[in-house]
Protein backbone atom coordinates (compact mmCIF):
# COMPACT_ATOMS: atom_id res chain seq x y z
CA UNK A 1 0.00 0.00 0.00
CA UNK A 2 1.14 3.09 -1.22
CA UNK A 3 0.77 6.19 0.75
CA UNK A 4 -0.12 9.81 -1.07
CA UNK A 5 0.30 12.77 1.06
CA UNK A 6 -0.65 16.50 0.07
CA UNK A 7 1.53 19.07 1.45
CA UNK A 8 0.00 22.50 1.95
CA UNK A 9 2.92 25.49 2.37
CA UNK A 10 1.80 29.39 2.93
CA UNK A 11 3.83 30.38 5.95
CA UNK A 12 5.98 33.50 4.31
CA UNK A 13 5.81 34.33 0.89
CA UNK A 14 6.03 31.19 -1.10
CA UNK A 15 2.42 29.28 -1.55
CA UNK A 16 3.33 25.71 -2.19
CA UNK A 17 1.61 22.36 -2.40
CA UNK A 18 3.52 19.10 -3.88
CA UNK A 19 2.46 15.66 -3.47
CA UNK A 20 4.20 13.04 -1.94
CA UNK A 21 4.71 8.98 -1.92
CA UNK A 22 5.85 7.02 0.63
CA UNK A 23 7.77 10.18 2.06
CA UNK A 24 9.97 10.03 -0.19
CA UNK A 25 8.90 10.32 -3.94
CA UNK A 26 8.23 13.85 -5.03
CA UNK A 27 4.75 13.25 -7.52
CA UNK A 28 4.90 17.35 -7.91
CA UNK A 29 5.71 20.36 -6.16
CA UNK A 30 4.45 23.41 -7.17
CA UNK A 31 5.68 26.83 -5.77
CA UNK A 32 4.39 30.45 -6.37
CA UNK A 33 6.81 32.53 -5.51
CA UNK A 34 5.88 36.26 -4.05
CA UNK A 35 9.51 37.22 -4.57
CA UNK A 36 9.15 39.22 -7.38
CA UNK A 37 6.30 41.22 -5.87
CA UNK A 38 8.46 41.36 -2.59
CA UNK A 39 11.88 42.53 -4.13
CA UNK A 40 10.01 46.20 -4.88
CA UNK A 41 10.15 46.76 -1.15
CA UNK A 42 13.08 45.26 0.13
CA UNK A 43 11.39 42.11 1.90
CA UNK A 44 8.58 40.87 2.87
CA UNK A 45 5.17 42.78 3.30
CA UNK A 46 3.12 40.52 5.43
CA UNK A 47 -0.06 42.24 4.16
CA UNK A 48 0.72 41.51 0.69
CA UNK A 49 1.71 37.94 0.93
CA UNK A 50 -1.42 37.17 2.40
CA UNK A 51 -3.43 38.58 -0.45
CA UNK A 52 -0.97 37.05 -2.91
CA UNK A 53 -1.61 33.36 -0.93
CA UNK A 54 -5.25 33.84 -0.79
CA UNK A 55 -5.20 34.56 -5.31
CA UNK A 56 -2.55 31.27 -5.91
CA UNK A 57 -3.22 28.75 -3.18
CA UNK A 58 -6.37 27.40 -4.86
CA UNK A 59 -4.55 27.63 -8.09
CA UNK A 60 -1.49 26.05 -7.23
CA UNK A 61 -3.50 23.08 -5.05
CA UNK A 62 -5.03 22.40 -8.33
CA UNK A 63 -1.61 22.11 -10.55
CA UNK A 64 -0.15 20.07 -7.70
CA UNK A 65 -2.75 17.01 -8.52
CA UNK A 66 -2.79 17.84 -11.84
CA UNK A 67 1.19 17.35 -12.48
CA UNK A 68 1.42 14.42 -9.90
CA UNK A 69 -1.72 12.63 -11.72
CA UNK A 70 -3.52 12.05 -8.65
CA UNK A 71 -7.04 12.73 -8.02
CA UNK A 72 -8.50 13.81 -4.66
CA UNK A 73 -9.32 10.25 -4.46
CA UNK A 74 -5.92 9.12 -4.74
CA UNK A 75 -4.90 11.25 -1.23
CA UNK A 76 -4.48 9.40 1.95
CA UNK A 77 -4.49 12.92 3.77
CA UNK A 78 -3.74 16.77 3.52
CA UNK A 79 -0.86 18.17 5.43
CA UNK A 80 -0.35 21.80 6.64
CA UNK A 81 2.14 24.12 8.00
CA UNK A 82 0.24 26.07 11.16
CA UNK A 83 3.78 27.49 12.62
CA UNK A 84 5.72 28.68 12.70
CA UNK A 85 5.06 31.96 10.13
CA UNK A 86 3.34 34.53 9.27
CA UNK A 87 0.20 34.97 11.08
CA UNK A 88 -1.67 36.24 8.17
CA UNK A 89 -0.31 33.85 5.87
CA UNK A 90 -0.54 30.80 7.97
CA UNK A 91 -4.31 31.81 7.86
CA UNK A 92 -4.40 31.30 4.25
CA UNK A 93 -2.56 27.57 4.08
CA UNK A 94 -4.56 26.18 7.12
CA UNK A 95 -8.17 27.52 6.30
CA UNK A 96 -7.58 26.14 2.44
CA UNK A 97 -6.17 22.60 3.85
CA UNK A 98 -9.19 22.07 6.32
CA UNK A 99 -11.62 23.47 4.02
CA UNK A 100 -10.28 20.88 1.25
CA UNK A 101 -9.64 18.22 4.28
CA UNK A 102 -13.47 18.36 5.21
CA UNK A 103 -15.31 18.48 1.96
CA UNK A 104 -13.32 15.96 0.66
CA UNK A 105 -13.49 13.53 3.54
CA UNK A 106 -9.56 13.52 4.00
CA UNK A 107 -7.64 13.68 7.81
CA UNK A 108 -5.71 16.81 8.52
CA UNK A 109 -2.04 16.93 9.76
CA UNK A 110 -0.85 19.71 11.21
CA UNK A 111 3.05 20.10 10.28
CA UNK A 112 5.65 22.45 12.07
CA UNK A 113 7.43 24.35 9.60
CA UNK A 114 10.99 23.91 11.32
CA UNK A 115 10.41 20.01 11.08
CA UNK A 116 9.41 20.56 7.09
CA UNK A 117 12.99 22.04 6.54
CA UNK A 118 14.66 18.68 8.50
CA UNK A 119 12.29 16.53 6.79
CA UNK A 120 13.63 17.70 3.24
CA UNK A 121 16.44 15.07 3.47
CA UNK A 122 14.29 12.10 3.85
CA UNK A 123 13.07 13.11 0.03
CA UNK A 124 14.30 11.47 -2.84
CA UNK A 125 16.26 13.58 -5.40
CA UNK A 126 19.57 12.21 -6.67
CA UNK A 127 20.87 15.90 -6.47
CA UNK A 128 24.74 15.67 -5.47
CA UNK A 129 25.25 15.45 -1.27
CA UNK A 130 21.57 14.76 -0.46
CA UNK A 131 21.03 12.02 1.98
CA UNK A 132 17.85 11.07 0.27
CA UNK A 133 16.64 9.70 3.55
CA UNK A 134 19.52 7.07 4.71
CA UNK A 135 20.03 8.62 7.66
CA UNK A 136 21.27 6.94 10.55
CA UNK A 137 20.53 8.95 14.24
CA UNK A 138 21.75 10.55 16.26
CA UNK A 139 21.75 13.48 14.20
CA UNK A 140 22.42 17.42 14.15
CA UNK A 141 20.64 19.95 12.28
CA UNK A 142 21.45 22.99 11.23
CA UNK A 143 18.50 25.10 10.24
CA UNK A 144 19.43 28.74 8.44
CA UNK A 145 16.94 30.72 6.83
CA UNK A 146 14.99 33.76 6.81
CA UNK A 147 13.30 33.40 10.14
CA UNK A 148 15.58 30.58 12.24
CA UNK A 149 18.77 30.31 13.02
CA UNK A 150 18.59 26.74 15.24
CA UNK A 151 20.76 23.99 16.49
CA UNK A 152 18.90 20.74 16.54
CA UNK A 153 19.58 17.42 17.96
CA UNK A 154 17.69 14.77 16.59
CA UNK A 155 17.29 11.63 18.47
CA UNK A 156 14.71 10.06 16.67
CA UNK A 157 11.60 10.77 14.11
CA UNK A 158 10.28 13.30 16.30
CA UNK A 159 12.37 13.88 19.11
CA UNK A 160 14.12 16.99 19.28
CA UNK A 161 16.91 18.69 21.41
CA UNK A 162 17.54 22.23 21.09
CA UNK A 163 20.98 23.39 21.31
CA UNK A 164 21.23 26.95 20.32
CA UNK A 165 19.68 29.53 18.10
CA UNK A 166 19.97 33.27 17.39
CA UNK A 167 19.44 35.71 20.31
CA UNK A 168 18.53 38.39 17.37
CA UNK A 169 18.22 38.06 13.71
CA UNK A 170 18.34 35.21 11.75
CA UNK A 171 20.82 34.41 9.38
CA UNK A 172 18.93 34.96 5.96
CA UNK A 173 17.49 38.23 8.22
CA UNK A 174 20.87 39.70 7.94
CA UNK A 175 21.95 38.32 4.54
CA UNK A 176 18.61 40.09 3.28
CA UNK A 177 19.32 43.40 5.49
CA UNK A 178 23.07 43.66 4.65
CA UNK A 179 21.93 42.72 0.77
CA UNK A 180 19.91 45.60 1.06
CA UNK A 181 22.51 48.17 2.48
CA UNK A 182 24.51 47.33 -0.38
CA UNK A 183 21.83 47.50 -2.97
CA UNK A 184 22.57 44.31 -4.07
CA UNK A 185 18.49 43.39 -4.23
CA UNK A 186 16.30 41.05 -2.84
CA UNK A 187 16.37 38.13 -1.57
CA UNK A 188 19.35 39.02 0.27
CA UNK A 189 21.02 35.49 0.05
CA UNK A 190 22.06 34.33 -3.31
CA UNK A 191 22.73 38.47 -4.16
CA UNK A 192 25.14 38.05 -1.66
CA UNK A 193 27.15 34.70 -2.85
CA UNK A 194 26.66 35.96 -6.14
CA UNK A 195 29.05 39.39 -5.48
CA UNK A 196 30.57 37.88 -2.55
CA UNK A 197 32.36 35.76 -5.34
CA UNK A 198 34.10 38.52 -6.98
CA UNK A 199 35.09 39.77 -3.52
CA UNK A 200 37.78 39.55 -1.24
CA UNK A 201 36.86 37.90 2.18
CA UNK A 202 39.44 39.50 4.26
CA UNK A 203 39.15 42.91 2.36
CA UNK A 204 37.33 44.23 5.21
CA UNK A 205 37.68 43.22 9.14
CA UNK A 206 34.03 42.34 10.57
CA UNK A 207 33.07 40.74 14.14
CA UNK A 208 32.15 37.26 15.04
CA UNK A 209 30.24 36.79 18.00
CA UNK A 210 31.48 33.70 19.20
CA UNK A 211 29.36 33.45 22.73
CA UNK A 212 31.64 30.62 24.25
CA UNK A 213 29.77 27.95 26.37
CA UNK A 214 26.83 28.31 23.69
CA UNK A 215 25.51 27.17 20.63
CA UNK A 216 23.11 30.59 20.39
CA UNK A 217 24.55 32.66 17.56
CA UNK A 218 24.35 36.86 17.33
CA UNK A 219 24.50 39.16 14.67
CA UNK A 220 22.92 42.08 14.85
CA UNK A 221 27.22 42.77 16.25
CA UNK A 222 27.95 42.10 12.66
CA UNK A 223 24.65 44.40 10.50
CA UNK A 224 25.84 47.26 12.47
CA UNK A 225 29.75 46.78 11.65
CA UNK A 226 28.63 46.63 8.07
CA UNK A 227 26.50 50.21 8.59
CA UNK A 228 29.47 51.51 10.36
CA UNK A 229 31.93 50.59 7.23
CA UNK A 230 29.34 52.23 5.12
CA UNK A 231 28.75 55.33 6.27
CA UNK A 232 32.82 55.08 6.79
CA UNK A 233 33.35 55.19 2.83
CA UNK A 234 30.10 57.56 2.11
CA UNK A 235 32.68 59.22 -0.87
CA UNK A 236 34.25 57.40 -4.23
CA UNK A 237 34.32 53.48 -3.19
CA UNK A 238 36.96 51.37 -4.44
CA UNK A 239 35.34 49.53 -7.60
CA UNK A 240 35.18 46.46 -5.66
CA UNK A 241 33.95 47.91 -2.69
CA UNK A 242 30.52 46.29 -2.79
CA UNK A 243 31.98 42.60 -3.72
CA UNK A 244 34.37 42.39 -0.66
CA UNK A 245 31.96 43.97 1.20
CA UNK A 246 28.95 40.95 0.54
CA UNK A 247 32.60 38.80 0.75
CA UNK A 248 33.51 39.69 4.21
CA UNK A 249 30.58 39.78 5.51
CA UNK A 250 29.37 36.12 4.00
CA UNK A 251 32.94 34.83 5.48
CA UNK A 252 31.97 36.34 9.46
CA UNK A 253 28.41 34.03 9.01
CA UNK A 254 29.48 31.36 7.13
CA UNK A 255 32.70 30.90 9.87
CA UNK A 256 30.69 31.10 13.02
CA UNK A 257 27.84 28.50 11.99
CA UNK A 258 30.44 26.44 10.47
CA UNK A 259 32.75 26.36 13.52
CA UNK A 260 29.40 26.04 16.28
CA UNK A 261 28.19 23.56 14.00
CA UNK A 262 31.45 21.16 13.95
CA UNK A 263 31.63 21.38 17.75
CA UNK A 264 28.21 20.58 18.48
CA UNK A 265 28.62 17.63 16.10
CA UNK A 266 31.61 16.80 18.08
CA UNK A 267 30.26 16.89 21.62
CA UNK A 268 27.00 14.81 20.92
CA UNK A 269 29.20 12.06 18.67
CA UNK A 270 26.28 12.59 15.67
CA UNK A 271 26.40 9.83 12.57
CA UNK A 272 25.76 12.75 10.53
CA UNK A 273 25.05 17.14 9.88
CA UNK A 274 22.01 18.23 7.90
CA UNK A 275 21.92 21.96 7.15
CA UNK A 276 18.08 22.68 6.01
CA UNK A 277 16.48 25.68 5.43
CA UNK A 278 16.89 28.78 2.49
CA UNK A 279 20.88 29.74 3.79
CA UNK A 280 21.84 25.77 3.48
CA UNK A 281 21.78 26.92 -0.19
CA UNK A 282 25.12 28.97 -0.10
CA UNK A 283 28.00 27.06 -1.38
CA UNK A 284 30.33 29.07 1.68
CA UNK A 285 28.46 27.74 4.01
CA UNK A 286 28.43 23.98 2.71
CA UNK A 287 32.07 24.01 2.06
CA UNK A 288 32.92 25.38 5.43
CA UNK A 289 30.80 22.82 7.41
CA UNK A 290 31.93 20.07 5.26
CA UNK A 291 35.87 21.15 5.84
CA UNK A 292 35.54 20.95 9.16
CA UNK A 293 33.76 17.52 10.07
CA UNK A 294 35.10 14.02 8.98
CA UNK A 295 30.79 12.99 9.07
CA UNK A 296 28.61 12.74 6.20
CA UNK A 297 27.41 16.22 5.60
CA UNK A 298 23.85 16.61 3.67
CA UNK A 299 22.51 19.32 1.69
CA UNK A 300 19.23 19.39 -0.64
CA UNK A 301 18.71 20.72 -4.09
CA UNK A 302 18.27 24.29 -4.16
CA UNK A 303 14.59 24.51 -4.64
CA UNK A 304 14.25 22.32 -1.36
CA UNK A 305 16.37 24.45 0.48
CA UNK A 306 13.94 26.67 0.33
CA UNK A 307 10.05 27.08 1.45
CA UNK A 308 7.83 24.21 -0.59
CA UNK A 309 5.12 21.44 -0.40
CA UNK A 310 7.14 18.56 -0.57
CA UNK A 311 9.11 18.74 2.88
CA UNK A 312 5.41 19.38 4.23
CA UNK A 313 3.69 16.70 2.85
CA UNK A 314 7.49 14.05 3.59
CA UNK A 315 7.05 14.93 7.29
CA UNK A 316 3.17 14.71 7.15
CA UNK A 317 3.29 11.03 5.93
CA UNK A 318 5.70 10.34 9.17
CA UNK A 319 2.86 11.91 11.02
CA UNK A 320 0.22 10.17 9.32
CA UNK A 321 1.94 6.81 9.78
CA UNK A 322 2.15 8.11 13.71
CA UNK A 323 -1.58 8.43 13.97
CA UNK A 324 -1.47 11.96 14.37
CA UNK A 325 -4.50 14.13 12.89
CA UNK A 326 -5.67 17.67 14.02
CA UNK A 327 -9.15 18.45 14.63
CA UNK A 328 -10.84 20.93 12.76
CA UNK A 329 -10.20 23.80 15.77
CA UNK A 330 -6.42 23.67 14.52
CA UNK A 331 -5.40 27.02 14.72
CA UNK A 332 -2.18 28.81 13.53
CA UNK A 333 0.76 28.78 16.06
CA UNK A 334 2.85 31.89 14.41
CA UNK A 335 5.81 30.99 17.18
CA UNK A 336 5.64 27.43 17.16
CA UNK A 337 9.40 25.94 18.37
CA UNK A 338 10.35 22.60 17.56
CA UNK A 339 11.67 21.46 21.02
O1 LIG B 1 13.72 28.79 4.18
P1 LIG B 1 13.39 30.04 3.47
O2 LIG B 1 12.92 29.96 2.05
O3 LIG B 1 12.26 30.84 4.21
C1 LIG B 1 12.11 30.89 5.58
O4 LIG B 1 11.52 29.93 6.15
O5 LIG B 1 12.58 31.89 6.14
O6 LIG B 1 14.69 30.97 3.56
C2 LIG B 1 14.78 32.20 2.93
C3 LIG B 1 16.10 32.86 3.29
C4 LIG B 1 16.22 34.30 2.82
O7 LIG B 1 16.64 35.11 3.90
C5 LIG B 1 17.30 34.23 1.73
O8 LIG B 1 18.06 35.42 1.61
C6 LIG B 1 18.14 33.08 2.22
O9 LIG B 1 17.21 32.14 2.73
N1 LIG B 1 18.95 32.47 1.16
C7 LIG B 1 20.30 32.45 1.14
C8 LIG B 1 20.70 31.86 -0.09
N2 LIG B 1 19.56 31.52 -0.77
C9 LIG B 1 18.50 31.89 0.01
N3 LIG B 1 21.20 32.91 2.03
C10 LIG B 1 22.52 32.77 1.73
N4 LIG B 1 22.98 32.23 0.57
C11 LIG B 1 22.10 31.76 -0.36
N5 LIG B 1 22.56 31.24 -1.50
ZN1 LIG C 1 11.36 28.10 5.69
Amino acid sequence: MTTRILGIETSCDETAAAVVEDGRAILSNVIASQVEMHAQYGGVFPEMASRAHVEAISPVVAQALREAHVDWDDLDGIAVTYGPGLPGSLLIGLNFAKGAAFGKGLPLIPVNHLEAHLYTHWLTTGAEGAADGNLTFPLLALIVSGGHTELILMRDHGQYEYLGGTLDDAAGEAFDKVARMLELGYPGGPAIEKAARQGHPGAFEFPRAWLPGTYDFSFSGLKTAVLRTLRRFNGPRPRTFAADMAASFQESVVEVLAEKTAQAAQAHAVRAVVLSGGVSANTALRLAVRARLNIPVYTAPLTLCTDNGAMVAAVGTYRYWAGVRAGWDLDIDPGLRLA
